[in-house]
Formats: structure tokens, sequence, C-alpha cells
């Protein structure tokens, strides 16, 4: 028997007070799981508060047990409850970056259960700017649990039929709120130590956290592979991620040798930049201009998705660029885990 039979809604939300945010409020209040948009990726909610309720979010993604979840707020008030003490850089980040993007951890309170935390003792706080997921949230009263609404291992959803292509069956509702903005998870950033440390580069870039916040340290889980045993700051960065059935390989050059290369492998699909496209011979998806990151940021994860559907067997992506301290580098730690750390240079 299938143990996931649920009869599923897909429901548009066009505004904060639709028919679609009630039911969604209804279903939580109830212990029940609901994807809801956000301006970086879908969400796949629970009431935060509830252990049962998290508990159901494990067993739709097929997630990880030592892999902890966000909590989501909507006001700056509902912060306290939730951790020990607020740390300056807190109230700074906050004060820029939300609501938006951008993921704090903190000492956990008690009335986080540690299951949200998969048993650490920080929980990681975010205050989205979707009106829908505000108007959501608001209307509940408590935080709620969220990862991105994939499937575990799978590219994260920015599209409402990405959420139903791998839940369908699996929750109650999905809530469509459109394409999401951003197109990347957020931010993530630990504030638990002495300098603040960025464990997941995101839809805030490093260079705006080090204007505000001076400093910055980052983890040597971004843009590496960790140790799959060891202890991890962040433990979703362990796991393998963002990636399509394909096979897929970074490549690092010019237009002309990427282009070259590609052409030279029979049934390899191009994952490639606008300025790519005159030169190359087989088929293709494109992920935005060279130049610019965040249009890349917003299409990634749609492309990637589309090589499945297209059943493509070998992905040579085009590498964007791996210097800068801007949103290019969400771009490329996001591929560079999709393609398993596989990257060729050219000669
Ligand atoms: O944009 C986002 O962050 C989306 C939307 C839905 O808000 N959510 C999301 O959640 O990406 P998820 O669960 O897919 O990724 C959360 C990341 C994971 O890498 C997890 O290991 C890390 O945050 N994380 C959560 N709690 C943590 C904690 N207490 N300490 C360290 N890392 C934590
Ligand atoms: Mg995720």
């Amino acid at each position: 028997m299938n143990a996931y039979n649920i009869s599923t809604k897909l429901l548009k939300a066009e505004s904060p007070d639709s028919g679609a945010v009630d039911l969604a409020v209804q279903l939580l209040n109830r212990g029940e799981l609901v994807a809801i948009p956000t301006e970086t990726v879908y969400g796949l909610a629970a009431n935060g508060l509830d252990p049962k309720a998290v508990e159901k979010i494990y067993e739709a993604k097929g997630r990880p047990k030592d892999n902890p979840f966000i909590l989501h707020i909507a006001e700056m008030r509902e912060l306290a409850p939730l951790v020990r003490f607020i740390p300056k850089e807190a109230l700074v980040l906050a004060r820029h970056y939300w609501p938006g993007p951008l993921t704090m951890i903190l000492k956990r309170s008690s009335i986080v259960p540690s299951i949200v935390s998969a048993g650490l003792d920080t929980v990681a706080v975010r205050m989205p700017a979707h009106p829908i997921a505000r108007a959501i949230i608001q209307r509940c009263g408590f935080p709620l649990a969220a990862p991105s609404a994939n499937l575990s291992g799978s590219p994260s959803p920015t599209k409402a039929s990405h959420v139903w292509a791998d839940m369908e069956g699996r929750i109650p509702l999905i809530v469509d709120g459109g394409d999401c903005a951003v197109g990347l998870e957020s931010t993530v950033v630990a504030l638990t130590g002495k300098v603040p440390r960025l464990l997941r580069p995101g839809g805030v870039t490093p260079e705006e956290l080090e204007k505000v916040l001076g400093r910055i340290e980052i983890d040597e889980a971004v843009l590496s592979s960790v140790d799959q045993e060891g202890p991890v700051a962040s433990p979703g960065m362990k796991y393998k991620h963002y990636a399509p059935k394909a096979e897929v390989v970074l490549y690092e050059g010019s237009s002309a040798a990427y282009a070259k290369y590609v052409n030279g492998q029979e049934g390899a699909y191009a994952l490639c930049f606008e300025e790519d496209l005159p030169l190359l011979t087989g088929p293709y998806i494109c992920y935005g201009p060279a130049n610019q990151p965040e249009m890349q940021a917003k299409k990634i994860f749609a492309a990637l998705r589309e090589l499945d559907e297209r059943r493509a067997e070998k992905v040579i992506a085009h590498s964007p660029a791996q210097t800068g301290m801007g949103m290019e580098l969400s771009v490329f730690d996001r591929l560079l885990r999709s393609a398993g750390f596989r990257i060729i240079t050219e000669p």
C-alpha cells in the first residue's frame, strides 16, 4: 500500500485574505503540513512548537533526522521567546535584512521542541518577506518550522508546480503564491560564537553581511564537501543536494572553451549562459546572462528540474564566477553541490 495517499489541494493565493490562506491556517492549527510560498523558495510548513507536527515534515520530505529546521516568524517580538538571548549582531542584521532572505542561528530557548533543532542547543530563525507567508504566520500565532518543500536531495522548489511534483499525495495543501523572487534559499549566519559565521550563502550576500557586521567568518562547509561522519556547524551542508537525476559536471572557462568542450560530448546537455548560445550545437537550457547572478539565482533550480523533465543524462554546466562575495557565490555553491563537487577547468 502507498503510505502517501493524501488528497492534495493546490490553491492560488492572490492576496493575504484569500481562501487559500484561511485553509492553510486551519490545517496548520490542526497539526497538518502546508506548503507555502516565500521569497526564497517554497517551504513545507508545520506548527514549529508542536513536535508531532514537526515529525511529519521529516517523513514527507524523507529528510535525515539530524538535519534541523528553520523557524519562521512575522514580527520582531516573536523572536525573544524562541532564544535564550538576542546578541546585538542579531538586532543589526534584523534591522537591515528582515523581513528577507536571512536566517540567524541563536541559542535555543526551552519552548522550542528539540526535534526542530535535531537535538542541537541552537535554533535557526528567519522572518520571510513574502506577503502570503507573513499573513499565514501572523494568523497562526505560532512560528512555522519550514524546510524547502522538495523531496530531500532534489532541487529546491521555486514554483508551486515544483512542489506538486514532489509533494502531491504527501500533504493536504499547497498554497500557490507565484514564482519565488529570489530563487535561492536564505543565507544562514551563526551568531553563537565570537565572530558571526556564514554557514550557507544565499539571498543576502557575504558582501551585504560584512557591510553591516564588519568582519565575518566563512564556515569550511561553504563551497566545500564536508566529512559525512564528523560534526558540522550546519548539518544540511553535508548531504547531496540540489541534484537532478542527471550526472552534472561544472566547467569553468570562456564561452569558446566551454562550447568546444560541450559540443565534443555526445548527447550531453549544456546548462549555459545566454552568451554561449551561438556557439552550441547540441541541446541546452539557459540559466541567464553570464554577468547577472541575481537572474541566475532566480532560474537555476527550475533549470535543474527541467533537465529531469527532458530526461537529460549528462549535463555540463557553465560555472559562474568563483571569486566574488556577491550573489555569484551563492549560485556557484548550489551548482557545485548539484554537481557533487565535480569541476573541470579550461586547460
Ligand atoms: O530560504 C530558506 O531558508 C528556506 C525557506 C522555506 O525559508 N528554507 C530552507 O530550509 O532552505 P532547509 O531546511 O532546506 O535549510 C535549512 C538549513 C539546513 O542546511 C540546516 O542544516 C540549517 O539550515 N540549520 C537549521 N537549523 C540549524 C541550526 N540550529 N544550526 C545550524 N544549521 C541549522
Ligand atoms: Mg533544503
